[in-house]
């Protein structure tokens, strides 16, 4: 399958990539900066699964970009949309197959840590899966990676280290945290949130843990970026909505794509 998904991708352009980016809710706005674009639609791949999430454009963008090589989804899969946890990760594995050694990927998030405020940016020093499944549960192919493979340094820290001292020439306030992921599609309650803070996270979502952990299988280098775009159910009397999440990650995008651009420089 992978090899059919990559000779039609290979058969649009022959582009060598090296760097895997994903953008999340609202930030897809990267993409369009991309240089020399080649656009592939993920419907017209073959063995791909389509995203329907609002806002969520569904395609991979191949071109230039802070002097990179780079492949970018403009649009992932969520697995409250239906997908299975083999679909959602797909997309990554393609990325490996293309040559993606280094994935940054972004995510609209809920602050849990009450020091965050909204429009905060989050650097993801490690997760906690709450999505009650790993993507690699059945057999394993054990050419593209260990059965049982180490996450203790999931999110590198090399690049962790480029990302924070990126962050501190620049003067953004870079917070660092713990994500936690749960499936959705409902937002959090107020106790859940809670047991979250508990048990050491920092900011919660829908996404990203399934294509890290992916990417950790084929042993690729992740940095990871959390978009603060509200407070989780609780935090403050604010009630949560899909929309505002997107408007803020629009509004607040700008700094998260500076520090994108700046890491990418540095790689
Ligand atoms: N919870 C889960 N996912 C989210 C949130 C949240 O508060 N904000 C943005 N994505």
């Amino acid at each position: 399958m992978l090899k059919e998904s990559v000779d039609y991708i290979r058969s649009i352009t022959d582009k060598k990539v090296e760097i895997g980016i994903i953008s999340g809710s609202g930030l897809g706005g990267l993409a369009d900066k991309i240089e020399n674009p080649v656009f592939i639609d993920y419907k017209d791949i073959p063995h791909f699964a389509v995203s329907t999430a609002p806002n969520h454009i569904g395609r991979f963008v191949i071109g230039d970009y802070c002097g990179k090589n780079v492949i970018c989804m403009q649009g992932r899969l969520h697995y409250y949309e239906g997908h299975s946890m083999k679909d959602v990760i797909y997309p990554v594995q393609v990325m490996n197959k293309l040559g993606v050694k280094v994935l940054i990927v972004t995510n609209a998030a809920g602050g849990i840590n009450t020091s965050f405020s909204v429009g905060d940016i989050m650097m993801i020093t490690d997760h906690i899966n709450m999505m009650g499944t790993n993507p690699f549960i059945g057999k394993n192919d054990d050419e593209e990676g260990l059965r049982f493979f180490d996450m203790t340094h999931a999110y590198s820290p090399r690049l962790c280290e480029i990302a924070d001292c990126v962050a501190k020439e620049n003067n953004i306030d870079l917070k660092h945290g713990v994500y936690v992921s749960t499936t959705g599609p409902s937002f959090e309650t107020p106790a859940e949130v809670k047991a979250f803070r508990i048990l050491g996270g920092d900011a919660v979502g829908m996404s990203t843990v399934p294509e890290v952990i992916a990417a950790n299988h084929c042993s690729m280098e992740v940095l990871a970026f959390s978009l603060i775009t509200n407070t989780a159910a609780g935090v403050s009397d604010v009630l949560l909505s899909g929309d505002d999440v997107i408007e803020i990650g629009k509004k607040k995008a700008t700094v998260l794509s500076k520090l994108v651009d700046e890491v990418l420089y540095r790689l």
